[in-house]
């Protein structure tokens, strides 16, 4: 029987948690968390899905954690994910690993994770979850091989610091470029606290550049009227609008004789996603979501933006999460 382990059962760990519990097949479930309270909610969480939680051991001590993993998900926050990485491949041979973002707010960081990964042979990625979507793997098979000329994010509350690598990331799944340059000047001043105890968030645009020119801009409008959160592609192939909170997008392509075509789509929740990834990688051996050596670059083109932003000296660390 194939075994899971999740490390951090907060928001986000447990939504991962309720996937699990729309599995076909059997598996051995590990759910480790420094706080009971939290393993009791986590524990709810399934049980709202699946009654049966008799394959799920909810542990406050690490060293009950199994040897043999097949696949690890690390949810904890950002500051504490360099650590428990490695904590865990010291004492577990593990296959696969899903890192939530950021991975690590310390440019540091990432290499000698790299460098343990080869060695340790483990296979890692980075939740981030648009490429997994039904919607923007369509239109990233439209878009295939065309240049994009411009790719514009908007909305109120994206919350820069924790989600600007969401879009980076689509950006780059979309376009096959790579990001070379972040341009921070139209921040808006100084940062907020964010949602998440201790960590930075920040608003106003981000503005990035790609290897063969594409635009891209990320505009956190700082307003208190609630705005939908939409993105505009225009491309050589034509234009595409995506509405996030609506749910729905306007393709006006080329090959259609610029007619638009209007669809709907679903996006589908963490816990509606994390039993796909899973079965892929255990069918497959490979999942949807990024590399993550992959990830890498974008990583560290933000925490060093926020640095800059800041006006702080050491451009390797930034409190985002
Ligand atoms: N991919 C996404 O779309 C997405 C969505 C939400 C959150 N996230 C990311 O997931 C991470 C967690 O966010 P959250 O909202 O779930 O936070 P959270 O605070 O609700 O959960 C984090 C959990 O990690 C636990 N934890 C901290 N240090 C630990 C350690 N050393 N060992 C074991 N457990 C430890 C905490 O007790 C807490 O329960 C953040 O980095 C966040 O940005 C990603």
């Amino acid at each position: 029987m194939k075994t899971i382990c999740i490390i951090g059962a907060g928001q986000i760990g447990s939504r991962h948690l309720q996937a699990l519990a729309l599995l076909k097949f059997k598996v051995k479930i590990f759910v480790f968390d420094v706080s009971n309270d939290t393993l009791q909610i986590a524990k709810q969480r399934y049980l709202e899905i699946n009654q049966d939680d008799g394959m799920v051991e909810y542990t406050t001590d690490f060293s009950l954690m199994p040897k043999q993993v097949d696949i690890a998900i690390i949810a904890t926050d950002a500051n504490s994910r360099y650590e428990v990485i490695n904590r865990l491949l010291e004492s577990s041979k593990v296959k696969y690993i899903i890192l939530e973002k950021m991975v690590f707010n310390d440019i540091n960081c990432f290499e000698p994770t790299l460098q343990l990964f080869k060695k340790m042979k483990v296979s890692a990625y980075v939740n981030c979850t648009r490429r997994a979507q039904a919607i923007y793997q369509e239109i990233a098979k439209l878009l295939k091989g065309k240049k994009i000329l411009f790719f514009e994010v908007h909305g109120n509350s994206i919350n820069l610091g924790c989600n600007a690598i969401h879009y980076l990331d689509l950006f780059e799944f979309i376009s096959e470029q790579k990001i070379v340059d972040l341009n921070i000047q139209f921040l808006n001043q100084g940062f907020s606290q964010s949602k998440r105890k201790g960590y930075l968030e920040f608003s106003g645009a981000i503005l990035g550049c790609s290897n063969n020119g594409s635009q891209l801009l990320i505009n956190d409008i700082d307003s208190q009227e609630e705005r939908d959160a939409e993105i505009k592609i225009i491309s050589e192939a034509g234009t595409i609008f995506v509405n996030e909170t609506k749910k729905t997008a306007e393709l006006l392509l080329k090959d259609n004789k610029w007619a638009k075509r209007e669809v709907t789509f679903e996006i589908k929740f963490q816990s509606q996603l994390t039993d796909i990834v899973v079965e892929h990688l255990l069918s497959e051996g490979s999942c949807e979501l990024t590399p993550f050596e992959d990830s890498i670059n974008n990583h560290k083109i933000l925490i060093e933006a926020f640095a800059e932003h800041l006006g702080q000296a050491d451009k390797s660390k930034c409190l985002i999460t």
